[in-house]
């Protein structure tokens, strides 16, 4: 029988974070290993790491699903956001799968969280237009309908108010203009507000490395909004990255 513990990778601006996860119950079987991410972010150095971190965990299957901070299509990054811009044009899968031995398989980092949320989380059995938008060093998003993933939606880089998005609300923007936890919810909200006109979501779930401060900010997002936090909160990459690979590789669970 096909092993159902995976390996789930997920790169990011600031870190590199790796677990195994039981695909079945969408929970790791360890505690998550993370290294940072080296400087400059580049295909050979960010591999290294990957490699170190595989084998930190003593994974000894041979699948890795890796989520990625880019738009990501067929296995090449195709931006380069907050990442080396080296990557772009780069086939990740063949690279990392050079470097670590694994079949790779990889995806946009939001993306993969939503999947994880979707399959196994907040997102689970809920229909109509459901976003997860993850807030760290950029803002990354995932769009589905129906359940359905609408692939590599780049809604951080929608222009509000003259900004890229996630220059004006990301993390990254919280800390570079010294932004108090009030300030930065109302600009969440007229992001969020900016999101539902467009979009009309049904559910908007938030994850990435500061969703675990909503209560300090929640309070100024609009009540009419539909909006909670990821209940895999900072680990849905790792594991919708291990869901997608298996998916891909052998089908649906
Ligand atoms: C990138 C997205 C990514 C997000 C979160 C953005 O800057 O363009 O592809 O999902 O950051 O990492």
């Amino acid at each position: 029988m096909q092993t159902k513990e995976i390996l789930g990778v997920d790169v990011g601006a600031t870190g590199i974070k790796a677990g195994i996860v039981d695909i079945e119950t969408g929970k790791l079987v360890q505690e998550r290993i993370k290294l940072p991410t080296p400087k400059p972010a580049t295909p050979e150095a960010v591999a290294k790491v990957v490699v170190d971190l595989v084998a930190k965990t003593g994974y000894t299957g041979s699948l890795m699903g890796c989520g990625f901070p880019s738009i990501v299509r067929n296995g090449v990054a195709y931006s380069a956001a907050n990442i080396d811009e080296g990557w772009i044009g780069t086939n990740i899968e063949t690279l990392l799968s050079t470097a670590t031995g694994l079949d790779v398989v990889s995806m946009n980092d939001a993306d993969a969280a939503g999947l994880s949320e979707m399959r196994y989380g907040k997102g689970k059995g809920k229909m109509g237009t459901v976003m997860l938008i993850t807030i760290g060093s950029g803002l990354g998003s995932a769009l589905f309908t129906d359940g359905h993933l609408v692939r590599n939606s780049e809604f951080g880089h929608l222009h509000l108010k003259g900004w890229v998005a996630e220059h004006y609300v990301s993390n990254t923007a919280r800390k570079n203009y010294e932004m108090s936890w009030p300030s930065f919810g109302k600009r969440f909200n007229e992001y969020l507000l900016h999101i539902d006109r467009l979009f009309s979501p049904d559910l908007i779930i938030l994850g990435g490395g500061i969703s675990n401060m909503f209560e300090e900010f929640g309070p100024h997002i609009d009540p009419k909004l539909n909006v909670t936090t990821a209940a895999m909160f900072n680990q849905a990459g790792i594991i919708g990255a291990a869901l997608y690979a298996f998916e891909a590789k052998f089908g649906a669970i």
